[in-house]
């Protein structure tokens, strides 16, 4: 069904690593598993999504771009550590005309102080964060209301 609005949900590093990395921080679901959750609230919801995971920085800056070039309704951003690194996603954020929702699994401000700083957060509409794989079915809720 082509004419549902499209939402983008892009992770970046290490969520490829989903299920075997750090359950106790990060649970057992994989990156896979939360794809099929959000696909199906995704069709109740009346919207589809386009799931995406890279390691590299530049392949999340080339999506929001495209997202912005698409005129996708939204983007789910889980940038993983280049939250606190990356000016360049905080400029191509700021760049497009798309509704940004960062997301975390884990709550970045109950652990260390270098993932106190957020350079997503300073571009995003909002955030949702803590809720583990929650987070990203909290996040499309809000997003298929924009
Ligand atoms: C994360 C939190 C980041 O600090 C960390 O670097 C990640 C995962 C999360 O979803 O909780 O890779 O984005």
């Amino acid at each position: 069904m082509a004419d549902r609005p499209i939402i983008f949900v892009l992770n970046g590093p290490n969520l490829n690593m989903l299920g075997t990395r750090e359950p106790e921080i990060y649970g057992h679901d994989t990156l896979d598993d939360i794809a099929g959750r959000l696909e199906d609230r995704a069709l109740e919801l009346g919207v589809q999504i386009d799931m995406r995971q890279s390691n590299h920085e530049g392949h999340l800056v080339d999506w929001i771009q495209e997202a912005g070039a698409t005129g996708a309704r939204a983007i789910l951003l889980n940038a993983g550590a280049f939250t606190h690194t990356s000016i360049a996603i905080h400029d191509a954020i700021k760049g497009v005309n798309v509704p940004v929702i960062e997301v975390h699994l884990s709550n970045p401000h109950r652990r260390e102080a270098f993932r106190h700083i957020s350079y997503v957060g300073q571009a995003a509409k909002g955030t949702i964060a803590g809720f583990g794989a929650a987070s990203y079915m909290l996040a499309l809720d809000a997003a298929a209301g924009f």
